[in-house]
């Protein structure tokens, strides 16, 4: 009864949004899986497949939404550190979240793209991203980042190794010359790679090493929902609150 009321009362924020100030890049810290299924008493993989159920609502109101990317974490570099048969629950999720939607992501013009390091990936994985990728690679919608074993501040060490062996027989003033565009060029994705809005539901105040260099002028909305609960409506509120901040990059 209380539930019901409290869904009667929540506004729809997709009416209040803007179509003309949609941010173009929205990133999401995919975070609380593990309260949600602990609140249940049930095991953390629950939060997990509730989770990725999330991510399909997510994906398709985005793109339906007209956003141009949408950067999506789901295991981070720091995440092996979990006990083996939870990051194997994952990787398995992943896997069956391409072959339930790869053609649902097709048909809406969606491009997968996955950012991270992927050598440590096991090899079914890899396959399988590889086979997703190569699917969506000649649509024209949206942007699709999973980012999967993916550290910023790897992503970064990564692409200035990347310039040094390319800029290694340049000249002091070619190098002296290069500009943030230049080094953007070398992270894992440089398309739209500034983020607009940065997400972070289930109550923590951090970034915990997700695209910390795009997010330099991102406007950060925090919510204690948990990612399991992260219903599209959450999403709306969100861009409705980012349409009604002051974004001024440095100036007036
Ligand atoms: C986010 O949920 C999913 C991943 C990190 C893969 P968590 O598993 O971190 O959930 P909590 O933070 O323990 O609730
Ligand atoms: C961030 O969540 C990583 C993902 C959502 C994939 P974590 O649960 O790993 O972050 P911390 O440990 O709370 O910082
Ligand atoms: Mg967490």
């Amino acid at each position: 009864m209380f539930m019901a009321y409290n869904f009667i009362m929540e506004k729809n924020y997709l009416e209040l949004i803007n179509q003309e100030k949609l941010p173009k890049h929205i990133a999401i810290i995919m975070d609380g899986n593990g309260r949600w299924a602990k609140n249940r008493k049930l095991n953390r993989s629950y939060g997990h497949k509730e989770g990725a159920n999330r991510v399909v609502d997510i994906v398709r109101a985005s793109s339906d939404l007209g956003i141009k990317v949408l950067s999506l974490f789901a295991f981070s570099t720091e995440n092996w550190k979990r006990p083996l048969e939870e990051v194997n629950k994952i990787m398995f999720l992943i896997v069956a979240f391409i072959d339930k939607y790869i053609d649902e992501l097709a048909s809406n013009n969606v491009i997968l793209k996955v950012l991270g390091h992927r050598d440590e990936l096991p090899r079914n994985v890899k396959e399988k991203l590889d086979y997703a990728i190569n699917k969506t690679e000649n649509n024209t919608g949206m942007i699709l980042n999973i980012c999967l074993n993916y550290g910023s501040q790897l992503e970064i060490l990564d692409a200035c190794k990347e310039m040094i062996k390319e800029y290694k027989k340049s000249s002091e003033e070619d190098i002296d010359s290069l500009t943030v565009e230049d080094f953007s060029k070398h992270l894992y994705s440089d398309e739209y790679y500034n983020v607009d809005l940065m997400i972070r539901p289930s109550g923590e105040l951090r970034l915990s090493n997700f695209l910390l260099f795009q997010a330099a002028y991102a406007e950060l909305y925090f919510s204690n929902i948990l990612w399991p609960d992260f219903i599209p409506n959450e999403l709306y509120k969100a861009i409705y609150e980012f349409q009604n901040r002051n974004r001024r990059f440095g100036g007036l």
